[in-house]
């Protein structure tokens, strides 16, 4: 259900408005979602009901110990210090609670992290940059970026697992309908697995500070039928489209810095700092998440990234208007 919401709001968003929907971690639709979702309805009903158990007594000691209007005693009452039944209470009580949640939470991340992968896993290198996502699927052979197309495990029988890594600082992977957070951190390899059970569109975001535009570094899980994700898969691995009409595009392209930091698979394009833009069209956004990919989008976007992600590492090329349509043409081949 709420995966066709998705779709909904998906297609009607109004084109320049930045999404910054982030789905909800009490409907989760894979396996690790489900179990960490189970860990906080345990948590919220024993911090609930000690709540309404302290919020009760001191409601009815305020209302039963209140002022009577008759009483004009100023008298203080009397004071009581130290009760050992009182006192052993409170202290073993809330010790058995922290001692139960640190069981159920040990379990919980026990049998996520040492789920045993299937051999037929797809696995996925996600590397974490200031501030987009570099997608990596090693046994096929291509990278991409932002959005992680995977198969729904209800019909292809494999997770996806995630080999989190990062290359500046520590940002965090988190798709809360499908799993818990895991820090992406330099010189370490953290992994986290996914199942989406239904197809649909996941959205996520960097979950852990990582400079000026970390809210604007989104993330998409893409779960597809099988048939889908293996079409997908094959246009992934396909060279650049070449389209001889954009030939003055892809003469300016590769003339610019632009190829210093962009891929563009079987072309002079090379760069590895940024985004793989082989088959940039194929993709639903730009600028990890910020902006649809439209025209208008990749347009004002090439033209100054600065006004769009203020701090970004991509600079504007200060293109007159002939060049950056030439450009902008060139990208939008790159289906
Ligand atoms: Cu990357 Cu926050």
């Amino acid at each position: 259900m709420i995966v066709n919401v998705w779709f909904a709001l998906l297609q009607t968003q109004t084109p320049g408005l930045p999404e910054h929907r982030v789905s909800d971690i009490f409907r989760p639709l894979a396996t690790p979602g489900t179990a960490e979702k189970n860990i906080a309805l345990l948590t919220l009903a024993i911090t609930g009901a000690i709540f309404i158990v302290v919020g009760g007594l001191i409601a009815f000691t305020i209302w039963r110990f209140r002022r009577k209007p008759d009483d004009n005693s100023r008298q203080e009452p009397a004071q009581v210090y130290g009760s050992n039944q009182i006192e052993v209470a409170w202290t073993v009580i809330p010790i058995l609670i922290v001692f139960v949640l640190i069981g159920v939470s040990a379990r919980v991340i026990a049998g996520v992290q040492n789920a045993s992968p299937p051999p037929s896993m797809l696995k996925v290198r996600l590397i974490g940059h200031q501030w987009w996502w570099e997608v990596q699927y090693p046994d096929y052979g291509f990278v991409t970026a932002n959005e992680i197309h995977v198969p729904i495990t209800s019909e292809s029988k494999t997770a996806t697992y995630l080999q989190l890594e990062s290359l500046d600082v520590i940002h965090s992977f988190w798709v809360p309908q499908l799993a818990g957070k895991t820090d992406l951190i330099p010189n370490r390899v953290n992994y986290m697995w996914i199942d989406p059970q239904e197809p649909g569109i996941y959205l996520g975001n960097c979950a852990e500070y990582c400079g000026t535009q970390h809210a604007n570094m989104l993330l998409r899980v893409v779960a597809e039928p099988k048939a889908d994700f293996g079409q997908w898969v094959a246009e992934e691995q396909k060279p650049a489209a070449t389209d001889g009409r954009v030939a003055e595009g892809k003469a300016a392209f590769e003339s610019l810095a632009c190829v210093n930091c962009h891929t563009v698979k079987g072309t002079p394009s090379i760069g590895k700092f940024g985004p793989d833009l082989t088959h940039l069209m194929s993709r639903q956004t730009l600028a990890s998440g910020v902006l649809t990919n439209t025209p208008q989008h990749l347009r004002a976007w090439v033209n100054d990234p600065q006004e769009i992600k203020p701090g970004c590492l991509m600079p504007s090329m200060k293109l007159t208007d002939r060049p950056l349509d030439q450009v902008v043409s060139y990208l939008e081949s790159l289906n």
